[in-house]
């Protein structure tokens, strides 16, 4: 067991020291306490504390804790067929799921329907190579692709996740992630920064995919400046490389749009979804537009991948997104935005406030000048939290994600903030 933080909860104590002597050495659990049942936005622990989830499963749970409707179409699902493996049988309720997403997305798209945002960009890995028929792939340090073999070969957030498993998947290149607070690394040189890859080292008519992130989400909730996407969409074309946008944490209505791509009008031509397509239950979508999909019957497939429960709960969540969550999150967002900004006003170490709907990085440094990086600073806050009620994630080595659930309440967001402000300005002041 891992944890930074503490918390007196004896209950929860006793189930974590079972943990540790049972699981994985690699698996890095976050938070002292063992979480019994949710409701709405806010989780109870088996001791019986209750916490606000700024942080909703790592971006997950989009309808937040049982919500009736998600639960519903679970239980009536599964009690009718729980799995039908789709490399033998169509199900209906994944067939409906694809042409919702087609609605948001674009009906000039396809479906693949696996079971997590790693094994989503897996496959469009393959079916990038696949189509172009070329080898590389080209990745931005900072981001987070996944941990398999060929995703964690995109993955460059942290070295600790590459090491000790190479060689990896060979042919991937990065460029670095524009970072608009920290170094004023405009859009611009990282385009240069391509160019220079092409010239040099990667031959852009044998690239496959850019893969990229909208918007950074474990790197450390960082939002490009407007027309990065633009700007990769047209090198793409220009050169016949397909555009993945990894939209697994920023996709499915989290930013205030169904896709964060929307923000720039790009279209890609493969769209990896995961998270929170549905509440909590297993399933990754990769959407390719239509003259891509030229893999033929059997060259992909998962024993699991768009199971029908999963894909119940994902049209009941479209329904709520549809109906309002969306909607919501950008509402809701603004408003945290707006609160976090007035505070940066008030506290130099919260360097950088940014983000888009419920996609919120908070970034603390030593002083607004250095900006060197301030991990303890953040982890003092993360504790603060934990002990008046509110679950908050680190992103990066020092940045905060808030990402609520998408129907965060206007009091739920009002208690978070005047939580976040109480904290802040305690953890700074020491
Ligand atoms: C942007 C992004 N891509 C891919 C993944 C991998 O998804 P999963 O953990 O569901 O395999 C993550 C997970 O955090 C992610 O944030």
């Amino acid at each position: 067991m891992n944890s930074n933080f503490s918390l007196p909860n004896q209950k929860s104590k006793a189930i974590l020291e079972r943990y540790a002597s049972s699981m994985s050495t690699s698996n890095a659990v976050s938070f002292p306490m063992v979480i019994s049942h949710g409701e709405g936005c806010w989780l109870t622990d088996v001791d019986g504390n209750k916490y606000l989830d700024m942080m909703a499963g790592i971006a997950v749970n989009t309808t937040g804790y049982a919500h009736p409707a998600v639960v519903k179409a679970v239980q009536e699902q599964a009690a009718k067929v729980q799995h039908l493996c789709f490399a033998v049988f169509a199900s209906e309720p994944q067939v409906a799921l694809a042409e919702r997403l087609k609605k948001h997305v674009g009906q000039d798209y396809r479906v693949f329907f696996g079971n997590s945002g790693t094994e989503g960009i897996e496959a469009a890995m393959k079916l990038a190579r696949y189509h172009t028929k070329r080898p590389y792939f080209i990745a931005f340090t900072g981001s987070f692709h996944g941990r398999s073999m060929g995703a964690l070969s995109l993955t460059a957030s942290v070295s600790k996740y590459r090491k000790g498993f190479g060689n990896l998947v060979p042919g991937v290149f990065h460029a670095p992630y524009p970072q608009p607070y920290k170094y004023p690394r405009t859009a611009e040189m990282v385009l240069e920064h391509l160019e220079f890859l092409f010239k040099h080292t990667t031959p852009p008519e044998e690239v496959a995919g850019i893969f990229v992130e909208p918007i950074q989400g474990e790197g450390g909730y960082i939002v490009p400046p407007a027309g990065f996407m633009q700007d990769l969409r047209s090198i793409c074309d220009k050169h016949g490389i397909l555009l993945v946008a990894d939209e697994v944490q920023t996709g499915v209505g989290r930013t205030g749009q169904f896709l964060a791509s929307e923000f720039d009008n790009v279209q890609p031509d493969i769209v990896v979804l995961a998270k929170g397509l549905a509440s909590g239950y297993p399933i990754s979508a990769v959407m390719f537009k239509e003259h891509i999909s030229t893999w033929g019957a059997g060259a992909h497939g998962t024993t699991f991948g768009g199971n029908p429960v999963s894909s119940a709960a994902a049209l009941a969540t479209l329904d709520i997104l549809e109906n309002g969550a969306m909607e919501n999150a950008r509402v809701q967002g603004e408003y945290l935005l707006g609160r976090m900004r007035a505070l940066q006003a008030r506290v130099p170490q919260l360097g950088d406030v940014r983000g888009r709907g419920l996609m919120i990085g908070l970034e603390f440094v030593k002083d607004p000048v250095s900006k060197l990086e301030h991990p303890e600073l953040r982890d003092r806050v993360q504790q603060l939290g934990l002990e008046h009620g509110l679950i908050l994630l680190g992103a990066g080595s020092h940045a905060i994600r808030l990402a609520p659930p998408l129907v965060l309440t206007t009091e739920d967001a009002k208690y978070a903030a005047d939580t976040l402000e109480k904290i802040i300005l305690e953890a700074a002041s020491h």
